[in-house]
């Protein structure tokens, strides 16, 4: 059942101020403490976390990295399964392992699970089903409370994802001493306050709608973004890939003069993710340098970024103002849109993908 949507991807976006909703309520209490399943973790033993995904959950992985590295001070690797498996790396003494997973039953995801058995001191798994393979086999099992996925390309999986692994890197911080009782209320108040803060995003749907034709028309497509904003670009770039076939590449926005730029003319449309952050004159310099090569900006910001930066854009997609460390929950909203409309406009299966399964359990 569609609820009235056209396809299941677009309810899955819709679904998201709800469901984002229910993985609050499942690890928040009334008062305002980060609960987390029996039997819970002590960040404070843990010396170092490995992080290991595929596909989306991988760039949910490497979102986490920012806030467990920048909020709780501790070391993070992330790593792709299939790669992670086969280079078979040394997991050194006080090693938590935490694997990412909608499905549970990724093959390389699951490999790379078994590889840490024994190896790292736990393992901990993010996961949307909780009967699945992976989360029998881990230490302790994080529900990301989605309710089922059916649309190929991941989207609510993707921003509960992130909402459980930032309550996460809020009980690090909490439980490493890297957190006062101020800061950590306020973060969590912005986190009560983002179901909302999404369905006023879901309402620019028109203007991300305008933009999605000339998307449309590209051949290559750029995505640019620093910081918390660079995995998210990545996100963007592979739902634009999967579901309207456009080739579209993600760089951090420092890298595009250390190649990429080289790749810019007006026919190649460049879709920059930057909130008005702590790095967003950075951003907005580099993308004055697509503009300077006639590359076509589409600028997605809030409205003091738009004011500051909008002009001499090709389209605009204004997003509402949040704190910085919660900017990619929200921004995974155009990422998702943009590549929607962009597959409606263009008539392809966009709930299933030619080529993609929803469950990737061969290797
Ligand atoms: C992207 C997508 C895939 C999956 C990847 C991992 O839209 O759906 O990239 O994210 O195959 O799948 P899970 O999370 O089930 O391990």
């Amino acid at each position: 059942d569609k609820g009235g949507h056209k396809h299941f991807m677009a309810k899955e976006i819709a679904e998201q101020p709800t469901v984002i909703g229910q993985a609050l309520s499942n690890y928040l209490d009334h008062e305002g403490k980060i609960h987390l399943p029996d039997p819970g973790v002590d960040f404070s033993k843990i010396e170092r976390l490995t992080m290991v995904a595929c596909g989306t959950a991988y760039f949910a992985c490497l979102t986490a990295k920012y806030w467990f590295e920048q909020i709780a001070r501790l070391p993070v690797d992330v790593d792709v399964a299939s790669e992670f498996r086969y280079r078979e790396p040394p997991i050194p003494a006080g090693t938590t392992a935490l694997f990412v997973s909608q499905s549970g039953e990724t093959a390389d995801t699951l490999a790379a699970l078994r590889y840490c058995g024994g190896k790292a001191d736990r393992i901990l798994s993010v996961v949307n089903v909780p009967e699945s393979s992976i989360a029998r086999q881990s230490d302790l099992v994080m529900p990301i409370h989605a309710g089922v996925e059916i649309g190929v390309a991941s989207t609510k999986a993707f921003t509960c994802q992130l909402t459980v692994l930032f309550i996460l890197a809020l009980k690090a911080a909490q439980d490493r001493g890297e957190i006062d009782d101020e800061s950590l209320a306020d973060h969590l108040s912005a986190l009560r306050g983002i179901p909302s803060v999404i369905a006023t995003a879901l309402e620019a749907n028109t203007e991300m709608q305008k933009a999605a034709l000339k998307l449309a028309e590209a051949r290559d497509v750029l995505f640019l973004g620093r910081g918390l904003m660079y995995p998210l670009a990545h996100e963007g770039a592979l739902k634009l890939k999967e579901i309207s076939y456009i080739h579209a590449e993600a760089y951090a926005s420092g890298e595009l003069k250390h190649g990429p730029i080289a790749l810019v003319d007006k026919n190649v449309p460049v879709v920059v993710m930057a909130p008005r952050d702590a790095l967003f004159d950075k951003t907005v310099s580099n993308m004055q340098e697509v503009m300077a090569r006639k590359g076509r900006v589409i600028l997605v910001s809030d409205r003091q970024g738009l004011d500051e930066a909008g002009d001499g854009a090709f389209a605009t997609i204004a997003l509402p103002t949040v704190p910085d460390v919660l900017t990619p929950i929200l921004y995974a909203i155009p990422a998702q849109l943009l590549a929607y409309h962009t597959a409606v406009a263009k008539g392809t299966d966009v709930d299933q993908p030619r080529n993609l399964a929803k469950s990737v359990t061969v290797e």
